[in-house]
């Protein structure tokens, strides 16, 4: 059966940084470690003025087409995947194609053209989508073309505004991919919650607390969905783990419970009984609360062993180094941390082709889903051709007056005008609604 997988994919960063312990922390007069200690975050991506959703994903994928040679016929169909967007009948994907246009011959007209919707997780579901489209027989022999972009924006003062970010992910999907072959089979957890949304406006409402909370439910059942589907797992069987990342510390709680979940009835689990006990079952206590607290104190320990300290080390902590330095993208951020661990392989000389990745992505609302993926041969080339670390460097570092000022730019409820902070280089910007992308 032929491979269906993500073949290519392009980052955009949005060209501001917000430094968190350096000028965010001062400003809110917090210890400089809550953020990046405690959230795990250094720095935020931010859109200058001439940049939005419209851009960056443009960018992130005019990008990728070049560099692979791909002209608009060999795109089938384009999925935006987005929780930014700004028009509710016309698909930020038609403004996107409207950009490629410029700058491609040919066009997109016989491409099937759409807009994903479900929070952070949309951009997942948009791979899915272009997978069961492929594997329907329905592509004609073309690829489909994904763009997860967004500005994760929150109203100024909001416990969110320290975990903002800004940019897009492009991937390419298609037969034969160079870089990961996606699976059959998923595992879901889903449920209505109302811990974060924006019912009619820009910014989210969030109880954040409970939000992590509704992440770590949610990511757990999908993991038991998903292992009612396949082998049983074993949490080396993964080269790597990208979880969807709204700030690093999240990911700390989600690996340490899926590690949990993952060890439960395997020689791992013997293995550490000596040190830190078998893991309660739920049948043992007759009391809830007894039952939680015995949890509690199992995973504590569990946290400090050094099986699962070397696991995490290995397996989790290369999905964060990106996430570290840009924030939360929403729809993109799962994408990111698979390219932050892969470019982890290629810059310490680890051969990952043929090894697999356990994917958790996430989107408020809320559902998770978890599904595995198999490193192509072609993944060295892939990795080796991006330009992350060039970017986030050539981000202009925002004092705290530029920030007031652009996030007010930003603010569709002001009528706030601002000077370009960066000069746009061969790249699409933004210049007034419906007049979106032209290339500078
Ligand atoms: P907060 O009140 O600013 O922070 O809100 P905190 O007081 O809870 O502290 C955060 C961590 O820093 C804690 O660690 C503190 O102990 C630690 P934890 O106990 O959780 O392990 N800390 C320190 N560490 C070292 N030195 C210090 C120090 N001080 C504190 N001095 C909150 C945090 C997450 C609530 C806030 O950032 C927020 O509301 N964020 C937005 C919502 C969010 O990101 N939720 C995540 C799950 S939902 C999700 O992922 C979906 C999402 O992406 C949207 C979508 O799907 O579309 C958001």
């Amino acid at each position: 059966m032929t491979a269906v997988g993500i073949d290519a994919v392009e980052i955009w960063t949005g060209n501001l940084k917000l430094d968190l312990p350096g000028t965010f922390a001062p400003q809110k007069g917090e210890d400089p470690e809550k953020y990046t200690k405690g959230l795990g975050l250094h720095s935020s991506s931010f859109p200058d003025s001439y940049e939005d959703i419209v851009t960056m994903g443009a960018n992130a994928a005019h990008r990728l087409m070049e560099r692979k040679g791909l002209e608009p016929d060999d795109i089938g169909r384009i999925d935006v995947a987005t929780e930014s967007a700004f028009d509710n009948s016309k698909p930020v994907s038609t403004y996107v194609a409207g950009c490629l246009e410029q700058v491609f011959d040919g066009d997109f007209h016989h491409a099937n053209k759409g807009e994903r919707k479900f929070a952070c997780i949309a951009g997942t579901q948009s791979l899915d989508d272009a997978y069961n489209w492929i594997k329907a027989g329905r592509n004609r022999g073309r690829g489909a073309l994904v763009i997860a972009t967004d500005t994760a924006l929150y109203a100024r003062g909001d416990a969110g505004e320290a975990t903002q970010g800004a940019g897009a992910v492009a991937m390419y999907i298609s037969e034969d991919p160079d870089l990961v072959e996606l699976s059959g089979e998923q595992g879901y957890g889903s449920a209505d919650e109302t811990d974060f949304l924006k019912p009619n406006q820009q910014f989210p409402s969030v109880d954040g607390k409970r939000s992590v909370q509704v992440y770590l439910a949610r990511m757990r059942e999908a993991l038991e969905d998903f292992k009612s589907v396949t082998e049983p797992l074993h949490p080396d069987d993964f080269a790597y783990v990208p979880f969807h990342t709204p700030f690093p510390g999240m990911v700390r709680k989600a690996a340490l419970l899926g590690y949990r979940n993952m060890v439960r009835d395997t020689s791992i689990e013997d293995e550490l009984a000596d040190e830190i006990g078998r893991q309660p079952r739920s049948e043992a206590f007759d009391d809830e609360e007894a039952y939680r607290d015995a949890v509690r104190e199992y995973m504590d320990a569990l946290k400090e062993t050094d099986r699962y300290q070397e696991w995490y080390d290995a397996t989790i902590d290369p999905t964060l180094t990106v996430s570290r330095n840009v924030g939360n993208w929403y729809t993109g951020s799962v994408h990111v941390a698979r390219v932050s661990a892969l470019k982890h392989a290629l810059e310490e000389g680890h051969d990952v082709a043929g090894k697999r990745l356990l994917v958790g992505s996430y989107g408020s609302g809320a559902q998770a889903e978890i599904h595995a993926e198999t490193v192509q041969d072609g993944w060295k080339e892939e990795i080796e051709a991006l330009n992350v670390d060039e970017q986030l460097e050539e981000r202009y570092d925002l004092d705290w007056e530029d920030y007031e000022e652009i996030h007010d730019a930003h603010n569709h409820e002001m009528d706030v005008d601002v000077e370009e902070l960066t000069t746009p280089e061969a790249e699409f910007v933004f210049d007034g609604w419906g007049r979106m992308g032209e290339r500078k």
